[in-house]
């Protein structure tokens, strides 16, 4: 069994949440609005998972498989010059792909474990995980179909991060909630998409929402490990996710 590490957000109070960060081993899923920043968590992460360590990080490489096209090695760059990092070695250590649809998504996933069987790995992500198949099965009548595809794709990703020992980090959209009361029990107005397969697939399930201007909040969802309603305050600034 490999020995669990814990990966820096590059914010104190956002690992804290995280009991040090997020960790090796284990399926983390970030969800929120859209601008909550979602994306600049996961560049972020491509990073600090470089570092050694005793810095934060894993030191080991990245697979990226990008559903959205939101990847920006611009920003990559930023961070890695924050952290101290050769900027043109750091990208060169994430193996970036665009996915096209949910088949080719998953042929991705193939692919990354292949390279992970040939190299050291310290995190995969997956931004999204759902936008593809919200997009390829929309009707109510294929929901099942849905369901029990992200399913399998859902256990492919634990398969590897027992296997290699890697973080694994996919992102996720909200939905209103159809309750219209939710909120005003202390509840929230937004629901992850993905039903109780999503809930149950990650170790941990991260609420990132929106503040004023750069600020942003970070809440634990539904653990089993740390207290509910634990939330945290980070900054999205173009060196990534800072205090
Ligand atoms: P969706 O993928 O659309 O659902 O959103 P997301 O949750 O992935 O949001 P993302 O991580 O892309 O965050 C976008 C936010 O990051 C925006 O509010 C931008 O203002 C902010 N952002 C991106 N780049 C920079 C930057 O260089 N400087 C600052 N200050 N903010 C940035
Ligand atoms: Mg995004």
């Amino acid at each position: 069994r490999q020995q669990i590490v814990k990966l820096t957000t590059g914010c104190a109070g956002f690992d804290a949440i995280l009991g040090g960060g997020i960790e090796t081993g284990m399926l983390t899923e970030v969800f929120g609005e859209f601008r909550s920043g979602k994306t600049q968590v996961c560049h972020t992460l491509a990073v600090t998972s470089q570092l050694p360590v005793e810095q934060g990080g894993a030191e080991g490489r990245v697979a990226w498989i990008d559903s959205e096209g939101t990847f920006r090695p611009e920003r990559i760059t930023k961070i890695a010059e924050r952290f101290g990092l050769d900027a043109e070695q750091v990208l060169e250590n994430i193996a970036h792909a665009r996915a096209y649809n949910v088949e080719h998504q998953t042929e991705l996933l193939v692919q990354a474990a292949s390279m992970m069987v040939e190299a050291r790995f310290a995190l995969l992500i997956v931004d999204s995980v759902t936008a593809l198949y919200r997009s390829e099965y929309q009707g109510r009548g294929q929901l099942a179909d849905r369901q029990g595809h992200l399913c399998q794709f859902l256990r492919k990703l634990q398969r590897m991060a027992d296997e290699f020992g890697i973080a694994v980090v996919y992102t996720n959209q909200v939905v209103a909630t159809v309750d219209p009361m939710a909120v005003f029990r202390g509840g929230e107005d937004k629901k992850p998409i993905g039903g109780h397969i999503m809930a149950h697939a990650s170790q941990t399930r991260l609420y990132l929402k929106k503040g004023k201007g750069q600020n942003r909040v970070a809440k634990i969802y539904d653990s089993p490990s740390m207290p509910d309603n634990i939330d945290a305050k980070f900054a999205i600034t173009e060196n990534g996710v800072s205090d």
